[in-house]
C-alpha cells in the first residue's frame, strides 16, 4: 500500500516529459491536442488532461480560449528588496502601466491604525492600483497611508503612476525599511476580473509595512501578485 502510495502517478510521468518538451520551445508555441499527445504518449485523455491543466495552473503553459494551449512567457523574476514597482519594472527593460483602480478615504480600523501609528478612526488613504507589465495585468496593489500626513495623495496619482515618486516629490518622504510577507491564496472573482486569471487561480500575497528613514510608518500594503508569472527571488547571506 505504501509503495503503491510512493509510485508516481501516470499523469506526473506524462507531465515531465511535457516540461522537457516545453523547455525546448518559445513562448508562444502551440501545443498538440489532448487527443494528439495521448496518442504521442500511449495514454488516456484524462491523463493528458490532468498533466495540462497543473502546467497551465504553474504558468509553464497557458490557455487561450477557442484557441488552444500554448508555451507561457517565461515567469518574472522579481526580487525582494525595498525598490518600486515602476523602478524594478523599468530597470528590467519592462513596460509597465498603472492604473488607478479606486481610491477612497476610509476610517482607519485598529489593525491599520495599529501598523501605521494612528487613532482607529483616523482617516486614511484606501488605494487600489492595477500593474500591467508588458501589456499583461500582473499585480493589483492595495495601499493604506494616512490622509493627513500626505492631503491630496489621490489627485497625485491620478497624474504620477509611481507613488514612491509622488511620496518623494512632495512630501520629501522616502520609505527605507519594510517588513514584507509573502502568503499563498486562490484569487477571488474580482481579483480573477482585474488580473485576467481564473477565479481560484494561485496567488502570491505580499504585504509590506514600511518606514521612513526617522522610522515613522509611510504604507502598509497588500500586493496580489499573478502565482503564475512572478518567482520572487531574495538574496541571502549568513545570519547575524
Ligand atoms: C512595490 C511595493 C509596494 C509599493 C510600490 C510602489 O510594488 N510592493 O509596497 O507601494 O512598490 O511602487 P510605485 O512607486 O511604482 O507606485
Amino acid at each position: 500500500m505504501i509503495e503503491d502510495q510512493r509510485r508516481e502517478p501516470k499523469y506526473y510521468l506524462v507531465k515531465r516529459h511535457l516540461l522537457e518538451l516545453i523547455a525546448e520551445y518559445p513562448a508562444g508555441t502551440p501545443v498538440p491536442t489532448e487527443r494528439e499527445l495521448a496518442e504521442l504518449l500511449i495514454t488516456s485523455r484524462t491523463t493528458v488532461r490532468q498533466a495540462l491543466s497543473e502546467l497551465v495552473t504553474e504558468g509553464r503553459l497557458v490557455r487561450r480560449q477557442g484557441s488552444g494551449t500554448y508555451v507561457a512567457e517565461p515567469k518574472l523574476a522579481w526580487p525582494l528588496q525595498m525598490s518600486s514597482f515602476t523602478e524594478q519594472a523599468e530597470s528590467s527593460g519592462l513596460k509597465v502601466e498603472t492604473t488607478l483602480v479606486s481610491a477612497e478615504r476610509v476610517p482607519a480600523t485598529a489593525e491599520i491604525a495599529e501598523l501605521l501609528r494612528l487613532k482607529v478612526g483616523a482617516q486614511v488613504h484606501r488605494i487600489e492600483r492595477l500593474r500591467v507589465v508588458n501589456g499583461s495585468p500582473m499585480a493589483l496593489e492595495q495601499s493604506h497611508l494616512s490622509a493627513r500626513r500626505f492631503p491630496g495623495l489621490a489627485k497625485s496619482l491620478r497624474q504620477t503612476s509611481s507613488l514612491y515618486r509622488v511620496l518623494k516629490e512632495e512630501w520629501g518622504v522616502t520609505a527605507v525599511d519594510a517588513v514584507e510577507t509573502i502568503e499563498t491564496a486562490p484569487a477571488s472573482p474580482r481579483e480573477a476580473g482585474l488580473l485576467a486569471t481564473d477565479t481560484g487561480a494561485p496567488m502570491l500575497i505580499l504585504s509590506r509595512h514600511s518606514m521612513d528613514a526617522e522610522g515613522v510608518p509611510v504604507e502598509w500594503v497588500r500586493s496580489w501578485y499573478r502565482g503564475d508569472r512572478y518567482t520572487f527571488v531574495a538574496r541571502l547571506g549568513a545570519p547575524g
